[in-house]
């Protein structure tokens, strides 16, 4: 997911689609908590002829905000369950399916992640990530191992850093709210400051289709810190989706106008 054609040759050498405005923006957003603060924001309106099958739970959100096709697509709720269907496996199909159906110029991963103290890391801090790996995915075998880790590069965003306060910081990807030793010997191996459970996914899936992303996450609770993490999660919840969502509408609106290399 680094900026593709970026190979020395300087704006001429970069494809047209990276020197015209970015006009379609994908955010893919794990809980319906998160994503609703960003609906209502950009004034956008659910999908009624859905760009899914019909069978499957998928939202999406869309409408036009300044000089952009603004799309938030949201796994739903489990349809068993009725739960939000968080993780990789939906985050890679939804994910999949929006790319396809959309043609984004850009996505942006959003969601809240537990963050550790010991790199740096507060409640309601809102972090872009570097690099994305995941720490769930152990594999001894020679290269299976790294294939495992699957680390990727999100797209750079010097410009966007310049502008708003965010910080920078690894992020570490896993199907587990919690963390048990493995995965913690893993995210250190990561040097992740953050920890979520979608980011790394949708990384693979965005440099298999070739499409710029970056992840913004919000920390809702310290996994090094000494409260439970479902109780810190919850009781913050509210109020980090708030940043969450006030983040991700500055970056928006820096993005605004700009082509991808402006980022
Ligand atoms: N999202 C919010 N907190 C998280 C944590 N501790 N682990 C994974 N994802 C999270």
């Amino acid at each position: 997911m680094a900026p593709h054609g970026s190979n020395g040759g300087g704006e001429a050498m970069l494809p047209q689609s990276e020197k015209s405005p970015i006009s379609t923006i994908l955010i893919f957003i794990a809980m319906q908590n998160e994503a609703l603060p960003l609906v209502n924001k950009f004034q956008l309106k659910e999908d009624l002829n859905s760009v899914f099958p019909k069978e499957v739970p998928w939202v999406r959100y869309h409408g036009i905000y300044k000089d952009l096709n603004i799309n938030i697509t949201w796994p739903g709720k489990d349809l068993t369950l009725g739960v939000d269907s968080v993780g990789t496996i939906s985050a890679s199909l939804v994910s999949y399916a929006s790319i396809q159906a959309l043609q984004p110029d850009l996505i942006i991963n959003a969601g809240t992640a537990g963050g550790f103290k010991a790199k740096g890391a507060c409640i309601g801090d809102v972090f872009l990530a570097s690099y994305v790996s995941f720490h769930d995915r152990r594999n001894p075998l020679p290269r299976r191992d790294l294939y495992g880790i699957g680390m990727r590069q999100a797209f750079p965003t010097p410009n966007i850093l310049k502008e708003l306060n965010l910080k920078v910081g690894k992020l570490s990807t896993g199907n587990s709210l919690d963390m048990c030793k493995q995965d913690e010997a893993l995210i250190t191996a990561n040097d992740a400051t953050v920890k979520d459970m979608e980011g790394a996914s949708i990384a693979y899936v965005a440099e298999l289709l070739k499409v710029p992303a970056i992840f913004v996450k919000a920390v809702t609770d310290i996994v090094d810190g000494d409260k439970p993490t479902v109780e810190e999660f919850l009781q913050n919840l509210a109020e980090v989706t708030a940043s969450l969502g006030q983040a991700v509408s500055q970056i928006v609106d820096f993005i605004n106008g700009k082509c991808i290399s402006e980022l």
